[in-house]
């Protein structure tokens, strides 16, 4: 998992940290095998006239920590450098393919369980050398009348498939001075030479809509990462003091996340203060926080693979002024709101207009200015990717996980809002799968009345 190989690559003490490695993952798949089965099962069943190829994330050649790439992760779970995967839904059968020793995977820092027993650990019950790849293609594409595979760039680490495909296409496919394909585009065409007899299809939508719904055991894994985003923010809150720098919340952040096992921020922390409240991903961390600031946080950790998205605003000195009191309240009202009109067979508009019934009811006044320049009603899914495939809902169903983040910003009065948390549709409502996170103003001034890490490592004389 991400955890341990970043433990691996986070120290030079090869031997060491081998051994870490190795004693740190006694579970070589995240889920039990039947979850990846049933995963793989219902794709099969979209594509009863063909079989579909997917390639694992190749070896990066950067300190960052190997990890898959999500699509494959999230159908077959394992961390292999080089693998192929084919889901034959013509023939109901499964093939995985790659070339590995123990040693290589564990000097990857990933697990040697799968090399040592792939079948027993995956579950698939076809493992073969990546060379057969070739020949095991010939083979289907004599059968098959359609070959399948993600046209869409594979989701790395941090990475968000929809913003990397325009990301690739601005800047290498349409770049004039560029102009090379995708790997997964490069690959549709070498089938297509290969196979010119074979219809090549895109799978892409077929496994993000998989991926949209989330199962009991993706549910529990993120219900966990959440908890862990609950704590960081909370400490970060009680840490807060003008004077410090933004990298220092940054550091506290992280350091909660990955001293309770998760990987640090899923994402850059964002940290809007000051003047740079306008600009909503600013991850410079280079403000020094001044007394009646208000900031904006947002962070949250990555977990075995799936992340979490949360957002706190709230006063460096620990008191709102009653401006920005009077602007977080509106962003936190429609937070609420949505919290309880949330519930499956909702859409967007429906929720808009039963979320101002309720403001009206609460006595606000919807023609206030920061009700209209207010965004958010369902934002962006979340799951492995912070902004997780498949955009965001248009209509709730159960399962679904995204992101509830109402947002106001004022840029000439270097004031910014924005509630968020991680929210899941159940079958009556929803779940916050990050509550707990102090959010009223009396109960955020009452917080960062308490010393936070740094002054109580500091009033000790240890730091
Ligand atoms: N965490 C990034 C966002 O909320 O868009
Ligand atoms: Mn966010
Ligand atoms: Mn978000």
């Amino acid at each position: 998992m991400r955890k341990s190989s970043s433990l691996f690559l986070k120290t030079a003490a090869f031997l060491v940290l081998t051994a870490v490695a190795v004693s740190s993952l006694s579970a070589a798949l995240m889920f039990d095998k039947s979850e990846y089965a049933a995963r793989r099962q219902k794709l099969m069943e979209k594509i009863p006239d063909g079989a579909a190829i997917i390639f694992g994330a190749q070896p990066i050649a950067s300190y960052y920590p190997y990890a898959q790439n999500n699509d494959f992760m999230y159908l077959c779970g394992v961390e292999l450098p080089n693998a192929a995967l084919i889901i034959d839904g013509a023939r109901k059968s499964c093939a995985l393919f790659f070339t590995s020793t123990e040693a290589a995977a564990r000097a990857n820092g990933i697990s040697a369980d799968v090399v040592k027993n792939p079948k027993e650990t995956t579950g698939i019950e076809v493992v073969l050398p990546y060379e057969n790849l070739a020949g095991q293609l010939m083979r289907i594409g004599n059968q098959a009348k359609v070959l399948y595979t993600p046209f869409r760039p594979e989701e790395l680490y941090r990475e968000a498939s929809m913003e990397k495909f325009m990301n690739l296409q601005q800047n290498m496919v349409l770049n004039p001075w560029d102009g090379r394909t995708t790997r997964e585009l490069q690959f549709v065409k070498v089938l297509k030479e290969r196979f010119p007899q074979l219809e090549v299809r895109d799978c892409t939508s077929m496994i993000w809509e998989l991926r949209t719904i989330k199962s009991l055991a993706e549910i529990e894994l993120m219900r966990k990462a959440g908890r862990i985003g609950v704590k960081a923010h909370t400490e970060l809150m009680k840490a807060t003091r003008p004077g410090m720098y933004e990298y220092e919340l940054s550091a506290v952040l992280n350091y909660i996340c990955e001293k309770e096992g998760a990987q640090e921020s899923a994402y850059g922390v964002i940290i809007s203060s000051g003047e740079n409240q306008p600009y909503v991903h600013y991850a410079e961390h280079d403000r020094q926080l001044k007394d009646g600031d208000i900031i904006v946080v947002d962070a949250g950790p990555d977990l075995n693979y799936y992340d979490i998205d949360i957002t706190i605003t709230y006063p460096a000195n620990g008191k709102f002024t009653p401006r920005q009191k009077e602007v977080y309240e509106a962003a936190l009202a429609v937070h609420e709101a949505n919290m309880k009109v949330y519930r499956p067979g909702l859409t967007p508009q429906q929720c808009r207009q039963e979320v101002e019934e309720i403001l009206k009811k609460q006595g606000f006044d919807l023609n206030k200015d920061y009700f209209k320049r207010l965004r958010g009603g369902f934002g962006h899914y979340v799951g492995m990717a912070t902004h997780d495939v498949g955009g965001g809902p248009q209509l709730l169903k159960p399962g679904m996980v995204f992101a509830n983040e109402p947002m106001i910003i004022y840029a000439d009065e270097n004031l910014g809002v924005r509630v968020e948390d991680t929210i899941l549709i159940t079958e009556t409502g929803c779940e916050n799968l990050t509550a707990g996170i102090p959010r009223s103003v009396k109960d955020i001034e009452a917080l960062m009345k308490k010393d936070g890490i740094p002054q109580v490592l500091k009033k000790a004389g240890l730091y």
